[in-house]
């Protein structure tokens, strides 16, 4: 099934700023995506727009076969907004923006309460994920006294207690110690094998390589230059480059090294001799 549709989409913040051009997208239920591109390039104008919390300045995006439109996901939506909100879950790429509760344990617990679930089994979700991410110490603490990992891990965990099908991630692991990195990595195999669409943006090609399947690249200009396997994407390194997701010097490190991991130290040292 087709979750998400975009046809000629174009998006400009205050009626003048552009960050998203012409775009042209599907994304089918169970894939996992991700959304590469420059700084500014339009990535998370895009999960906003795939979360429903904007809408298109021209153009159309689908998702679940309906229009997303303000009214859809208002009051005149019927049952959808609900259902949409149970679906979709989007982790924001700056937390802070994310967290709004008096305490760790009210903003986990707030998703869950929109839904409409039982009373036990909220109580039961949120220790799961307080379990899960290992923030049972911080469960009483104001969000806003927080470290910014330790935001990322609340603001995290806040989605996952909805428990969504469909997983929107704008820079997961920013701030993430390499163990908490780790994990997420591993977080995100267990959700893929368990049917979940996947779809991250982010500057991580490290974390692309594990968990996307798929690779949707942005190019400075806010269009979409590539889309298709994500090994592939990741070995053209010349498309990469004209993207500036990755510069002369760092591209044998990041990309293709990470694939021939012995070569590391005769690559580097020939690289300057050269
Ligand atoms: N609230 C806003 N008001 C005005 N312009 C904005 C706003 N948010 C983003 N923009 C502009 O829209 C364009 C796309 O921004 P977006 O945040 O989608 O990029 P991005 O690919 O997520 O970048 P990054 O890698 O830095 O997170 C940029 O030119 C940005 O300056
Ligand atoms: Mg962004």
């Amino acid at each position: 099934m087709t979750l998400f549709e975009l046809k000629n989409v174009n998006y400009l913040y205050l009626n003048r700023i552009p960050a998203l051009n012409d775009i042209n997208l599907s994304i089918e239920e169970g894939e996992q995506v991700a959304i590469l591109g420059a700084n500014g390039s339009g990535k998370s104008t895009l999960l906003k727009l795939l979360d429903g919390l904007i809408f298109p300045s021209s153009g159309v995006v689908k998702a679940f076969g309906k229009t997303l439109t303000e009214n859809i996901l208002d009051g005149e939506g019927g049952d959808f907004p609900q259902f949409f909100r149970r679906k979709v879950g989007l982790i924001f790429q700056n937390s802070e923006a994310q967290l709004f509760c008096p305490t760790v344990m009210d903003e986990i617990k707030f998703g869950p309460l929109q839904l409409d679930i039982p009373e036990e089994d909220i109580h039961q979700r949120v220790n799961d994920v307080i379990e899960m991410l290992n923030i049972e110490n911080l469960k009483d603490r104001a969000p806003y006294t927080l470290s910014g990992g330790e935001k990322k891990k609340v603001a995290i965990a806040s989605v996952l207690s909805i428990n969504p099908d469909v997983l929107l991630l704008d820079e997961p692991t920013n701030g993430l110690d390499p163990r908490t990195q780790r994990w997420l990595v591993e977080l995100l195999l267990e959700l893929r094998k368990s049917g979940k669409t996947i779809i991250i943006a982010t500057h991580d090609l490290g974390i692309v390589e594990e968990v996307s399947e798929r690779a949707v690249v942005f190019s400075e200009d806010h269009r979409i230059v590539a889309n298709g396997e994500a090994q592939a994407i990741l070995n053209d390194t010349e498309l990469l480059m004209k993207v500036n997701l990755i510069h002369e010097h760092s591209h044998r490190h990041n990309v293709i090294l990470h694939k021939h991991k012995h070569a590391h130290t005769l690559e580097h040292n020939h690289d300057h001799v050269l």
